[in-house]
């Protein structure tokens, strides 16, 4: 179940139209649109995953990171029944990411889920919520850069229609191999 199309408002204003969720595939999680008053919380979970996902905590993980929440093209939150934020994905603007994107793509630039919700279909229904939301707005592709050795992450992608966009490059931070993924959005 996908939410209801044009949810997340560029100013972070929520449209009378919203409908917040629950899914059978993640119960007791609510997807909503993010909000300046989320952008701490986001920061913090997006620490916290990358730091289990990498063993370690790296420096500038953050402060990488910060920009994208002040320019969302799209931008979804989960939380638990009580309100806790459990899960987030953010979109830029097509341009805002590196020069071998596609010219025309949105970047989804961060997917976190709460390292002790993940495996439970959340990162997926965030992803789905997004490439909905962004089709809604028009956009008709979206790509997204992932760490080749983010097993996890990719099956995800792949699983939802993401095809290798590409060469293989290093991350800027991580030194790590990326692969970029694009998806069709008037396809998917
Ligand atoms: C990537 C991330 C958002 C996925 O969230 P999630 O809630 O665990 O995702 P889902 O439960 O929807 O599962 C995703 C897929 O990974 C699979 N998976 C679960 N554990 C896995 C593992 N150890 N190895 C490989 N695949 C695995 C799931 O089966 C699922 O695939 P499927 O849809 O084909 O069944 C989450 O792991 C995360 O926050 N990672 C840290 C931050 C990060 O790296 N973000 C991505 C940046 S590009």
């Amino acid at each position: 179940m996908r939410l209801s199309r044009r949810f997340v408002e560029p100013s972070g204003l929520v449209p009378a139209t919203l409908v917040v969720m629950t899914d059978p595939r993640s119960p007791g999680h609510l997807i909503r649109p993010g909000t300046v008053a989320d952008i701490g919380a986001c920061l913090a979970l997006w620490v916290r995953a990358c730091t289990v996902r990498d063993g370690q905590a790296v420096s500038g993980v953050a402060e990488r990171a910060r920009p994208k929440l002040d320019r969302p093209e799209s931008w979804v939150v989960a939380t638990s029944l009580q309100g806790v934020l459990t899960g987030f994905a953010v979109a830029t603007a097509p341009g805002s990411g590196i020069a071998t994107d596609p010219v025309d793509a949105a970047v989804v630039g961060l997917l976190a889920v709460s390292p002790s919700a993940q495996g439970d279909g959340l990162g997926g229904r965030l992803l789905a919520a997004m490439t909905d939301d962004l089709a809604s707005r028009g956009q008709v592709r979206a790509v997204l850069h992932v760490l080749v050795d983010n097993h996890r992450a990719v099956r995800l992608y792949e699983s939802q229609g993401w095809v290798p966009w590409g060469e293989v490059f290093p991350h800027t931070l991580l030194g790590r191999p990326v692969q970029s993924y694009t998806l069709d959005l008037a396809r998917a």
